[in-house]
Order: structure tokens, then C-alpha cells, then sequence
């Protein structure tokens, strides 16, 4: 073995890694959760594959003994806050998310103060100290159902995607206080592209995630969280989709619907891979570390104990509500 690699990151390159990977899960009674955006290769070998809320559930309802979650650290915190007898492994701790990433605890705590009579609603896509701040969680599945009922008259702040925000305020006519938070994939795909796919396309239909900015939204033939993606495709199999959300879900949609046809939409020059628009927060993980990380029982997911009860009522006031 040469000097830089320890026994921790190496990989006998005769080993079949699904194989191990396999085995190691069987040996000690883990269960891989795998979301939509990850490499095709680890949602094949990934025991459940879904969008946060789905994998939230899971995660709650799961008898294994230790949870390997392939997806971004906000998603295997939520793990560990609902299971937190459980071990949870994370294959790349940096698997962070922008949204996480725009929202400090600390200014959120000021923001929050401005407005002491609102209800706070935060998306998933935050850290655990702003989910200790909150009142509900929402996922981009339940966003909707959740808002709606929460009476005419209480106001809201809506935190930390200012455009899911604005697609809410738009469904519900909600007039919501909203945090100043972005996804680097999502604001970055190219109207450009979108129009050009579209003219040389004319009978496919644009299909885009709520964490787009309006402008691209307009476009949009169907809006939804990843879940609400893959049904739209499968009911309408045999169609032709240009696809607003991470280009890893086609793995996916050409599963349920094999007899589609999928364009991926280019980024600009800023942001995330302006040629794939892959999140590259998800994209960090991989096989290799997945291996490596069922192998060596870590990276693990751990929380302080009074912070996770703060984090965990607003979480199951989320999983009440949908
Ligand atoms: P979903 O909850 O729709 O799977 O979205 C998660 C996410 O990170 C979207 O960027
Ligand atoms: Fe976060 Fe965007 Fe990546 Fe989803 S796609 S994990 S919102 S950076």
C-alpha cells in the first residue's frame, strides 16, 4: 500500500463492490436509503430509493440496525433525528445542499425576530438548528397540503427557498415572508435551452421541480417535487419529457416509463456543471465511498441530544400534517 492511502480508503481493486457492498449490509442488518438524484449505480444497489419525504418516512419506520443513506446531509439528519437508536452513515460528510448553505442559524434567528406573530415553516433543505427554529417542516411534497391548513389569518415565514416560496405564495395565495435562500441547480438551468428544446420538441412536455425560479416555471406543463416528477412520466408513458430537476431522476423516469423519451436541460456558465446540471452536493457520493463507508461504520451522522428533541417536533408535526 503506498504512504497516502490508509487501511481506511483502500479498496482491494479485485473486490466486486456491489457484491461487497451486499455483503456487508446483510452482516451488519443495514439498510441503504438511496433519493432520486444519486449516480444510477448507487439507486440500483440502494434497498429504497425516494424523494425526502418518502425517505423520511422510511427512515422513521425502518427495523435495521443501521441506516446508509445515499443522498445530502440535511436528508440523513433527518434520519438521525427520527431514528436516533439507529446508526446513520453518510458515504460523504461534504454532501452538503445551497439551500442548507444560504440559511445560518444565527441570522435566522434575528429574521425570525421580526416578526414574532408568524408561523415558521422551513423547508427540509436546512440545517438542524434552523429546523430547531421552526414550527413545521415541509417537504416540496407536502408543501402545499401543510400550508393549506394553517388558518387564513396566521401569518407565515417561509424559509429557506425563496422560489418554492414564490410557487407556494402563487398555489395558496398565501402572502408569505420569505428567506432569501437558492439551489444552485435549480436557478441556474438555461430559459435559452429550455425554448430552443421546446421548439425542436413541440409535442414534449416540460416537467419542473418547485425550486425553479418563475421564469422557467412558466414553461412548465407539471410542477413537482421528484415523486410527483416520476408519476407524471409513468401515467404518461409513451410521451416525450424535457426534464427541469437534477438529471439523475432519469434513471428513474426510464424505469417507469420505458417507452419515453428525456432531454435534460443545460445550465448557464455559472453555478452548478453548467453542461449536466448534476447537484454537485449529491454527486460526492459514490460507490467507492459508499463501500467504504458501510466497511469502516463511518462517517456517522451524531447530534446533540437537545438539539435533535428541538429539531424533531417541528419534523413530526411535518409527518402529522401530510
Ligand atoms: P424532493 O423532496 O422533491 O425529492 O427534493 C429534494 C431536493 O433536494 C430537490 O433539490
Ligand atoms: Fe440542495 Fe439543490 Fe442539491 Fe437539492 S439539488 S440537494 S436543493 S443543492
Amino acid at each position: 500500500m503506498t504512504n497516502n492511502i490508509t487501511n481506511e480508503c483502500y479498496i482491494d481493486p479485485s473486490l466486486d463492490l456491489e457484491d461487497e457492498i451486499n455483503r456487508l449490509k446483510k452482516d451488519m442488518n443495514a439498510v441503504i436509503l438511496a433519493h432520486y438524484y444519486q449516480d444510477p449505480e448507487i439507486q440500483d444497489i440502494a434497498d429504497f430509493v425516494g424523494d425526502s419525504l418518502d425517505l423520511s418516512r422510511k427512515a422513521a419506520a425502518t427495523d435495521a440496525d443501521v441506516i446508509v443513506f445515499c443522498g445530502v446531509r440535511f436528508m440523513a439528519d433527518v434520519a438521525k433525528i427520527l431514528s436516533p437508536q439507529k446508526k446513520v452513515l453518510l458515504p460523504d460528510m461534504a454532501a452538503g445542499c445551497s439551500l442548507e448553505d444560504a440559511c445560518k442559524p444565527e441570522e435566522f434567528v434575528k429574521f425570525k425576530a421580526q416578526y414574532p406573530d408568524h408561523i415558521v415553516l422551513t423547508y427540509v433543505n436546512s440545517s438542524i438548528k434552523v429546523k430547531a427554529l421552526t414550527d413545521i417542516i415541509v417537504t416540496s411534497t407536502n408543501a402545499e397540503k401543510i400550508i393549506r391548513q394553517i388558518p387564513q389569518d396566521q401569518p407565515i415565514i417561509f424559509a429557506p427557498d425563496k422560489y418554492l416560496g414564490e410557487y407556494l405564495a402563487r398555489k395558496t395565495g398565501r402572502d408569505m415572508v420569505l428567506w432569501d435562500g437558492t439551489c444552485i441547480v435549480h436557478e441556474n438551468f438555461s430559459e435559452k435551452e429550455v425554448i430552443k428544446l421546446k421548439t425542436n420538441h413541440t409535442g414534449a412536455k416540460i416537467i419542473a421541480h418547485p425550486e425553479c425560479p418563475e421564469h422557467l416555471l412558466g414553461y412548465a406543463d407539471h410542477i413537482g417535487s421528484t415523486s410527483s416528477l416520476l408519476n407524471y412520466v409513468e401515467k404518461n408513458d409513451g410521451g416525450e419529457f424535457i426534464i427541469l430537476t437534477e438529471s439523475h431522476i432519469i434513471h428513474q423516469m426510464r424505469k417507469l416509463a420505458p417507452n419515453s423519451i428525456f432531454h435534460n436541460v443545460e445550465g448557464m456558465e455559472e453555478g452548478a456543471c453548467s453542461i449536466c446540471n448534476d447537484c454537485p452536493y449529491m454527486k460526492l457520493n459514490t460507490l467507492e465511498k459508499l463501500y467504504l463507508c458501510i466497511k469502516n461504520g463511518a462517517p456517522e451522522i451524531t447530534i446533540n441530544e437537545d438539539l435533535r428533541l428541538k429539531a424533531k417536533r417541528p419534523l413530526e408535526k411535518m409527518l402529522e400534517m401530510s
